[in-house]
C-alpha cells in the first residue's frame, strides 16, 4: 500500500507545472488529513513486529514526498524567462559578400576601363553562326574539336543554325561589330560552356573576358602593350609573362598568353602540368576574313582581339589549386575571400 501511494503521488507530481495544482497535491498527500497522515494513524493497530517495518517505509515516504515537494516548488517558482545580460557583446548578422569570381571580373573590367574599353554583355545561349561559322569555323572544320560543345535541342522556325551554349565569348566579337562602326574598344565579360572532364584547371563552365579593338592602324604591339600592362596591373611587375604562337581559326597571327606558374615559380609541377607557365588567354590580330564578313575593309581597318578565362586569375593571385573549388558551394573557402 506504502509502495503505490507513493507511485501514484510521484506520476501525479510530474504533471503539474502550478501552485495552486502543487498546493492541492500537497493537502492531497502531506496535509493533516492527507495519504501519509493516514498511514501514520493506522500504525497503532498494526500487530507490533509488522509496526516498526511500516513505520519505516512510512517516515521514508513522507520525507520522499516533500522532499520532491520543494523541488517542484522551486522549479515552478523560477522565472520562465531567462533575465536578459544587456552587458554580453552582440551576436554579428552574417553578411554575405562577393564570390571570388564576381570580385575579380570587375576588377579586370575596372583595368580595361581606364585604359579606355567599354564594357558589353551578350547571351549565353548562342548561335552556332556567332559561336563558330562567322569566326572562320565552318561546319567541318577541324578546329571545332577544339570546343566540345554543349548542343541544344531546338530547331528555329526561322531556319536559323543550330543552337548551343556558347563554348567562348569569341562570339560577341562578331555581335558587336556587326552592330558598330570603328574604332571599337570593347571587353565581353560572361559565362562560357564545355562538354569536357573537369581537373585542376579545367571545368564545365567557367567564365572568360573577351577583348576586341578594331580601327585604323592598329598592331600587334598595341595587343602587346595592353596585355602586358593588364599582367602588371593584375599580377604586379615581378611576375614573369610570356607570348607564345598559338593557332585560333579567328587570328592571324595568334599567340597564348602564359604567366610563371606561383607554385613552381617555372620549375615544373602538378598544377601546370610540369610547363612551369599557366596559360591565361588567347588573342592574336583579328583574321581579314572575319573582318570582311561583318563588312570592314581589311585594308583599311585592323584589330586585336584576346579571351582569357577569369578563374585562373585568382588562382595565379592567391595560389588556388583547383578550379573545382569556385563553383562546389563549399563555404569554407568562399569565405575566405576578403
Ligand atoms: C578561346 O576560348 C578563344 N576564344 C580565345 C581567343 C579569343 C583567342 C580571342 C584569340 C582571340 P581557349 O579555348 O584557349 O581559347 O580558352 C581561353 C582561356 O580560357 C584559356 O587560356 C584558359 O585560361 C581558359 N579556359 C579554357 N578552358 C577552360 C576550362 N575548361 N576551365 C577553365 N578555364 C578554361
Amino acid at each position: 500500500m506504502i509502495d503505490e501511494v507513493k507511485e501514484r503521488a510521484l506520476s501525479e507530481l510530474s504533471l503539474i507545472n502550478d501552485a495552486k495544482e502543487l498546493e492541492a497535491w500537497r493537502v492531497r498527500y502531506l496535509g493533516r488529513k492527507g495519504e501519509v497522515s493516514k498511514i501514520m494513524k493506522m500504525l497503532p493497530n498494526l500487530p507490533v513486529d509488522e509496526r516498526r517495518e511500516v513505520g519505516r517505509k512510512a517516515n521514508e515516504l513522507k520525507e520522499i514526498l516533500e522532499e520532491k515537494f520543494e523541488e517542484k516548488r522551486r522549479e515552478i517558482r523560477k522565472p520562465k524567462f531567462e533575465p536578459i545580460d544587456i552587458t554580453l557583446p552582440g551576436r554579428p548578422p552574417l553578411l554575405g559578400r562577393l564570390h571570388p569570381t564576381t570580385k575579380i571580373l570587375r576588377e579586370i573590367c575596372e583595368v580595361f576601363a581606364s585604359m579606355g574599353f567599354e564594357i558589353v554583355e551578350g547571351p549565353e545561349v548562342e548561335w552556332d553562326y556567332y559561336n563558330f561559322e562567322a569566326l572562320n569555323i565552318p561546319e567541318d572544320h577541324p578546329a571545332r574539336d577544339m570546343w566540345s560543345t554543349l548542343w541544344i535541342d531546338y530547331e528555329d522556325p526561322s531556319g536559323k543554325t543550330p543552337m548551343l551554349l556558347r563554348t567562348h565569348t569569341s562570339p560577341m566579337q562578331i555581335r558587336v561589330m556587326e552592330k558598330r562602326k570603328p574604332p571599337i574598344r570593347v571587353i565581353m565579360p560572361g559565362k562560357v560552356y564545355r562538354y569536357e572532364a573537369t581537373d585542376a584547371t579545367h571545368e564545365s563552365m567557367f567564365y572568360q573576358v573577351e577583348g576586341l579593338a578594331v580601327d585604323e592602324g592598329i598592331t600587334m604591339a598595341d595587343l602587346k602593350g595592353t596585355l602586358y600592362e593588364f599582367s602588371r596591373r593584375l599580377f604586379g611587375k615581378e611576375r614573369r609573362v610570356k607570348f607564345r604562337c598559338d593557332y585560333f581559326p579567328f587570328v592571324e597571327p595568334g599567340v597564348e598568353v602564359a604567366i610563371d606558374c606561383f607554385i613552381c615559380r617555372g620549375e615544373g609541377c602538378r598544377l601546370c602540368g610540369g610547363s612551369g607557365w599557366i596559360e591565361i588567354l588567347g588573342a592574336g590580330m583579328v583574321h581579314p576574313e572575319v573582318l570582311r564578313r561583318v563588312g570592314y575593309d581589311p585594308e583599311v581597318y585592323t584589330g586585336f582581339a584576346f579571351g582569357m578565362g577569369i578563374e585562373r586569375i585568382p588562382m595565379l593571385r592567391y595560389g588556388i589549386d583547383d578550379i573545382r573549388l569556385f563553383y562546389s558551394n563549399d563555404i569554407r573557402f568562399l569565405r575566405q575571400m576578403r
